[in-house]
């Protein structure tokens, strides 16, 4: 079945129709032609990226992840305390990937016998289906509706399918890390946009700390950050015929204290000549050329209050970890949204 762009894969899995591949070839064409070269964070979450990513967050150094566990775990409560109104509630989970974090509210929503319908949403099909397969079996009272599309196509749904129902949005493991100062503006903007007024978002940050604390978590010792980093050239070989040798490329994971990002690169070891079938182009590498692949921000806490009333959201209360290393902040859409502040 087809219905204005999308597609209904089950019961419930809708897929979008936007040709993802053409868009993929686009954007390695731009990206490898720019000079320095990148690629955009985004193309890591492919079903194999998807499995490096859920392999990282099971990682000694990578903090993150159980940061954000021990938060919901203890704020469970606390957190899903404003909504219990008796109005039902879409608990509509941005980037779901494995749902694990969100099992956790899941599990609150049924305890207080809340009305939930849950609607996660994620770029990869194949962590999509098994998510939803998961919730079928342990949880089949619950109902679901899985979206398999990128951010801003998820929240262009949100709007359309406003009903009497309240959402509560989650942005977690500070996936919003991945934009810059001026898209996670344009983004949290767009995002109050397809809201209402007393709708909430729960939006993950991962503070500023110790830098090598940062910089274990993204040079892990095992190197699956490295695999997960490198896949993105592998998928360019799988989706569009590219031959790179990804034994001639390094991994490199740095801390930028000025911009505040933990900034990852592939870095051509060698001087070199990739072709890309699909693009029917060749691409020239220098030795130790680098292609920039992804910026993973990192927050102050004044950032958070920021970003929230500049973008139509009041911060209703900032939820901590013990070692004060990541927090979730809940926020409430207001009435009206200031003129954009000019960013710094
Ligand atoms: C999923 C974007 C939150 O930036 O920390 C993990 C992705 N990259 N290790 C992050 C990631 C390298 C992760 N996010």
């Amino acid at each position: 079945m087809t219905t204005s762009g999308y597609s209904v894969l089950g019961p419930e899995i809708v897929k979008d129709l936007h040709d993802p591949r053409r868009d993929f070839a686009y954007e390695v064409l731009v990206g490898l032609s720019e000079k320095p070269k990148r690629l955009s964070s985004k193309y890591f979450y492919d079903d194999a990226g998807s499995r490096y990513f859920q392999q990282i967050m099971g990682l000694e150094e990578y903090y993150p992840t159980r940061c954000e566990e021990e938060i919901l775990r203890r704020s469970a409560e606390a957190i899903v305390a404003p909504l219990l109104d008796g109005r039902p509630i879409n608990l509509v989970d941005l980037g779901a990937g494995d749902g694990k974090k969100t099992m956790i509210l899941i599990e609150e929503l049924r305890r207080v016998g809340a009305d939930f319908t849950f609607v996660p949403i994620d770029i990869s099909e194949g962590a999509m289906k098994e998510l939803v397969g998961k919730i079928r079996v342990q949880m089949p009272d619950v109902s679901v509706e899985g979206l398999v599309c990128e951010y801003a196509d998820g929240v262009h749904h949100l709007a359309r399918v406003a009903g009497e129902r309240r959402n509560l949005v989650l942005f977690l493991g500070s996936n919003i890390g991945n934009f810059g100062r001026v898209r996670a503006n344009a983004f949290l903007r767009r995002l109050w946009s397809s809201l209402r007024a007393g709708d909430y978002a729960l939006v993950g940050f991962d503070l500023k700390k110790d830098i090598e604390v940062l910089l274990a978590a993204y040079n892990d010792k095992s190197g699956v950050t490295s695999a997960f980093n490198l896949n993105l050239l592998e998928r360019i070989n799988r989706e569009l015929g590219g031959d790179f040798d990804v034994s001639t490329f390094r991994h490199f994971g740095t801390y930028n204290v000025f911009s505040g990002a933990m900034e990852s690169y592939l870095v051509s070891l060698v001087p070199q000549v990739v072709t890309i079938a699909a693009l029917e182009l060749s691409f020239a590498f220098d030795a130790w050329e680098p292609i920039h692949t992804e910026y993973s921000y990192k927050y102050l806490r004044s950032d958070i209050t920021r970003l929230a009333a500049g973008s139509g959201f009041s911060v209703q209360r900032d939820f901590e970890d013990e070692r004060g290393w990541f927090v979730d902040s809940l926020w409430r859409a207001e009435h009206t949204i200031a003129a954009p502040t000019p960013e710094r």
